[in-house]
């Protein structure tokens, strides 16, 4: 496995100092209040929390990102997910307080995730998400690609990312709940976000 940082030092922006660290269960309250803030409390409707329901976190994906004095900024959760049997994880949900959206932190936390997750061997990521926003890591759109998700979703938010070239080839069909790879501590004492 490749040496990644499970935690990444204070990062020094020109306004704000932060740090990446793993999430612990004392942050689940305002990481669940926060959420409500940006996404809404209907959030628990959309599919992608089907798929939640259905499994634990990731816990070594699972990171906050914190101010000096602790409180929480931000917040990204990976889930395994599974393709017709190939192993996969799903992004989200991703957010940040909005009082500092926009400075970069949720790039951090998405760059973040992606890194450990292919360290942890994942070879193939899913998000729900603005494409504009996911595009940059090299998302593409899901459902031209033969992935199907067990509910309604925005096909034009569907994207799918190959953290392996080829990871794609002959891999498609329906997502379902999925266990955490080989390596994986086990899950957290949490279940939806
Ligand atoms: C969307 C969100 C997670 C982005 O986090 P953030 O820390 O504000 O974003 P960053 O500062 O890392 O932005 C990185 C880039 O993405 C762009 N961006 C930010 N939010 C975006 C959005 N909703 N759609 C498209 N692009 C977006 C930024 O302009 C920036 O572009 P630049 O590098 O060209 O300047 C955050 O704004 C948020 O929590 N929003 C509410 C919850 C939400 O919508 N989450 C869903 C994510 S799909």
């Amino acid at each position: 496995m490749a040496a990644v940082p499970s935690v990444i030092p204070l990062l020094r922006a020109s306004v704000m100092n932060y740090e990446i660290v793993a999430q612990a269960p004392h942050h689940l309250p305002k990481i669940d209040c926060l959420l409500d803030r940006t996404f809404g409390p209907d959030r628990h409707g959309k599919t992608v929390y089907r798929l939640r329901e259905q499994a634990e976190a990731i816990p070594e994906l699972s990171k906050v990102a914190l101010d000096e004095d602790g409180t929480l900024l931000a917040s990204l959760r990976f889930w395994p997910i599974s393709i017709e049997g190939a192993a996969a994880k799903l992004l989200g949900p991703l957010t940040v307080e909005p009082s500092i959206q926009g400075k970069g932190v949720g790039r951090a936390l998405v760059r973040n995730g992606l890194a450990l997750g292919k360290a942890h061997g994942y070879r193939l990521c899913v998000v729900v998400g603005e494409p504009e926003y996911y595009q940059p890591y090299g998302f593409i759109p899901a459902v031209p690609r033969g992935l199907v998700l067990p509910g309604p979703v925005d096909p034009h938010r569907f994207q799918v990312l190959e953290m392996t070239p080829g990871a794609l080839d002959g891999v498609s069909g329906l997502i379902g709940p999925g266990v955490p790879l080989a390596g994986s501590k086990g899950g957290l004492a949490e279940r939806v976000g």
